[in-house]
């Protein structure tokens, strides 16, 4: 049975990943930080471990509790927006920078040690949530600034890991899930046209998927979705 590592799995995508690899007889660790999430996902089937990525001690403690296991697919997911009025004429103030820059790539940094033995022994998957929004090339858009460069970051952080690991590494991926799974895609969403919208519905038929579920099929979509890192 296949083992799947979801880190922040207490809502949104981090849920979306741990329900769908459950019901593809998946094993799944699921990292949470409030009880009533562990409550949760455990009802729902996942081995809980309690993870807050901004604290050493949970880190080390994620590894020790993990030690020897063999994980199929890692998946960093766990993240923070920030200030929503963040653009080129509003800086973030320090407390702004911190929480996001630690949360979205001091921790991704940190966590690549812990993580590389365990998907090691299985040539296991090392994901990183990530956003177009992190895309330097395909910047459309000031907004949401702080968030832009923290998931240019991160992609540098899992760039940087595969060049590392060189012909040996195993797969590493950054995953780009799209506008609009949820909340941080609300404002996108609407200001999109009902063309862009109608024809990724017929696409989404085309493909005999549901239309507008295409985001949130994540596992199984992950040959599509996840684009190899380097
Ligand atoms: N939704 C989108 O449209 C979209 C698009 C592109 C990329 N992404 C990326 O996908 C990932 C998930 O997005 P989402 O929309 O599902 O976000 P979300 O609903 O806000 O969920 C964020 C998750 O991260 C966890 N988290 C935040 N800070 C943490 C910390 N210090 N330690 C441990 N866990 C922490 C949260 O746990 P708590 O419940 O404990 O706070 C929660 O499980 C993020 O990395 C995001 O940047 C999302």
């Amino acid at each position: 049975m296949p083992t799947a590592l979801v880190l922040g799995a207490s809502r949104g995508l981090g849920l979306e990943f741990a329900k769908q690899y459950l019901a593809d007889g998946w094993r799944v660790y699921a990292t949470h930080r409030a009880e009533a999430d562990r409550v949760r996902l455990r009802d729902l089937g996942a081995q809980t471990l309690a993870l807050d990525v901004l604290a050493a001690d949970d880190l080390a403690g994620l590894a020790w509790q993990l030690e020897g296991e063999r994980i199929d697919v890692a998946v960093v997911n766990a993240g923070v927006y920030g200030p929503r009025d963040s653009h080129p004429q509003h800086p973030p103030t320090n407390g702004e920078f911190d929480l996001v820059m630690h949360t979205n790539v001091l921790a991704p940094m940190r966590l690549l040690p812990r993580l590389a033995p365990l998907i090691g022994p299985a040539r296991g998957t090392l994901a990183f949530m990530s956003s177009r929004m992190g895309s330097i090339s395909a910047t459309g858009a000031g907004h949401g600034m702080l968030y832009r460069v923290s998931k240019a970051a991160e992609n540098m952080v899992a760039r940087a890991r595969a060049r590392r690991a060189g012909r040996a590494r195993r797969a590493r991926a950054r995953a780009a899930p799209g506008v609009g799974a949820h909340r941080h895609g609300r404002a996108q969403r609407r200001r999109r046209g009902a063309g862009e919208r109608g024809r990724h519905a017929a696409r989404d038929r085309r493909r005999g998927r549901i239309p507008g579920r295409r985001l949130l099929r994540l596992p199984r979509a992950v040959a599509r979705m996840v684009r190899p890192c380097c």
